[in-house]
């Protein structure tokens, strides 16, 4: 696995998705830039995500509010107070870890033994092998998993009632160790506010202290009424949002998957208060279903339900994704009561209200959120697709087995030789498809290596230019999963092609 992870971040490096920014200096830690073939992945997750959220539903609208907020926006939200992350300091390396994320690493490491076993009793078993039934009856087996879900309880129960003690008693008594010196010298668990913080204003004595935001619902909630009144919108409706949200995340690690500056996804729906359980559930299964819809398979996602909530839900659960390093959050739903809208009344002295115009009144609605990190989603479709696949004639290729309809490039046009008016011809060929597909045109190299290079960036099609094209207006046209090529007109590339890659 960590081999895969590997492969995954230096195969995004090498082909133009994912460079570390500003490398030139030797990077800045969990800081990414994203390429030419990575913006164009991250560009169609994004509208793919907009389109189920925005145009498939009448009563969702989009918005795109500003990073730079009024910093009271942060005290009524909570995040001057309770943002933190619990970190411990390492006297003897003078390094800084975060507490819980040690804890986990411990836990996942007793998970690692839990599966070591269950895959020695599958070879012994062979067809026959019941993993369910192995892990409620291995007393090894039973003994890791029952601690490590003991100690992740533990932790969630003392982080939740914010008992830093507890969380260093856990460390101590665990015997965790700092990863990379193996001292276990460490001081008190503190918290750490994982704002960003920078100026607005020139002089020093008047500049204004504000936060990037890191997270982009606020720009939503503060916006709620704004949007409610001039788009006649009623109850229950949602407001979306795509943007950049910034953490200064303590731990860097795992390629995108924690990183300082990120992208959200994010939509709030208002409700009726009292109603919310029942879009809690909806929006649930609904965004479950839009990442089954992508086709990485059913077995990669799960759903972890919450026990310790943030200071603003009433029911919160994560959509667990199985990442190369394992099953890690990818989106949240929450369900955030009328906790921000309320705090946001009271901070500004504003009502943020809705009238209801059937029964005549006003209320404040509930809230139903659902949030997803684009480089999350980015890691999970990337670190998927890509497969060392073994052929029939015993070579090997790399190939990047994306979605169809989220491929950076949706074709590329190769002329078999750069003679004979085949590369014109070929041209032709992206002129006239460059209007509705990114397209590619590639001349060098032997065709095979050529077809190899587009499967390694995930290009669904390549056509090829021959000379029979010449004579009668055909090309081949090969898919990339299954190598198999025809024999098709030139007019017919544009709604093959369509029927695989559109939304
Ligand atoms: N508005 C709710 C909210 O921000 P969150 O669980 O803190 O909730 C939502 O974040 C999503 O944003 C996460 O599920 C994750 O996909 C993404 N995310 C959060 N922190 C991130 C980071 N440091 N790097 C990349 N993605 C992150």
């Amino acid at each position: 696995q960590e081999d895969l992870f590997k492969n995954v971040v230096s195969h995004a490096k090498e082909y133009g998705f994912i460079f570390p920014s500003s490398e030139i200096y030797d990077g800045l830690s969990a800081v990414y830039d994203y390429a030419q073939n990575g913006v164009e992945l991250k560009k169609n997750i994004r509208e793919y995500w907009w389109k189920a959220m925005v145009q498939m539903h009448e009563n969702i609208v989009g918005l795109d509010a500003a990073i730079l907020m009024h910093p009271t926006t942060w005290k009524a939200s909570g995040h001057v107070d309770a943002f933190n992350d619990p970190l411990i300091d390492n006297k003897d390396s003078k390094k800084r870890y975060r507490a819980d994320v040690l804890i986990e690493d411990y836990a996942e490491k007793l998970n690692l033994k839990a599966k070591k076993e269950i895959e020695k009793a599958r070879e012994r078993f062979g067809a026959a092998f019941d993993e369910e039934q192995y892990k409620t009856t291995n007393p090894r087996v039973m003994e890791y998993l029952a601690k490590e879900r003991e100690i992740l309880e533990r932790m969630g129960r003392s982080l939740g009632a914010g008992d830093l003690e507890d969380v260093k008693a856990l460390i101590e008594e665990l015997e965790i160790a700092d990863p990379e010196t193996g001292s276990r010298n460490w001081t008190d668990v503190k918290q750490f506010n994982l704002m960003f913080g920078t100026k607005l204003g020139a002089s020093a004595e008047n500049a204004m202290d504000l936060y990037l935001r890191p997270e982009t619902a606020q720009g939503i909630f503060v916006n709620f009424l704004n949007v409610q009144k001039t788009g006649r919108m009623k109850v229950p409706f949602g407001i979306a949002q795509t943007g950049k949200a910034f953490r200064n995340e303590i731990v860097a690690r795992q390629f995108i998957f924690r990183m300082r500056e990120f992208e959200q996804m994010e939509m709030q729906f208002f409700v009726k208060p009292g109603e919310e359980m029942k879009w809690y559930e909806y929006w649930k299964q609904t965004r479950l279903n839009w990442h089954l819809s992508l086709g990485l398979g059913k077995e990669n996602y799960r759903f972890h339900d919450h026990e310790k909530l943030a200071h603003y839900a009433n029911a919160a659960a994560d959509i667990e994704f199985n990442f190369p390093f394992g099953f890690k959050e990818l989106e949240g739903i929450h369900s955030r009561t009328d906790f921000d809208l309320k705090a946001h009344e009271q901070y500004s002295g504003k009502k943020l209200q809705y009238f209801d115009n059937e029964t005549n009144s006003n209320y404040v609605p509930y809230v139903v959120e659902t949030s997803v990190g684009l480089d999350r989603m980015f890691l999970a479709v990337f670190a998927t697709a890509l497969k060392e696949e073994t052929l029939e004639d015993g070579s090997t290729r790399t190939v990047l087995r994306l979605p169809s309809v989220l491929a950076p490039t949706k074709a590329a046009v190769l002329p078999l030789v750069k003679k004979d008016g085949l590369p014109e011809v070929a041209k032709k060929i992206i002129d006239d498809l460059k209007w509705d597909f990114n397209v590619a045109y590639d001349e060098k190299d032997a065709v095979g290596r050529r077809y190899r290079r587009q499967d390694a960036l995930g290009t669904p099609f390549c056509i090829t230019v021959d000379h029979q094209t010449l004579e009668d207006e055909t090309v081949t046209i090969r898919h990339r999963d299954s190598m198999q090529q025809d024999r098709v007109k030139i007019a017919e590339l544009r709604a093959i092609i369509n029927n695989e890659v559109s939304m």
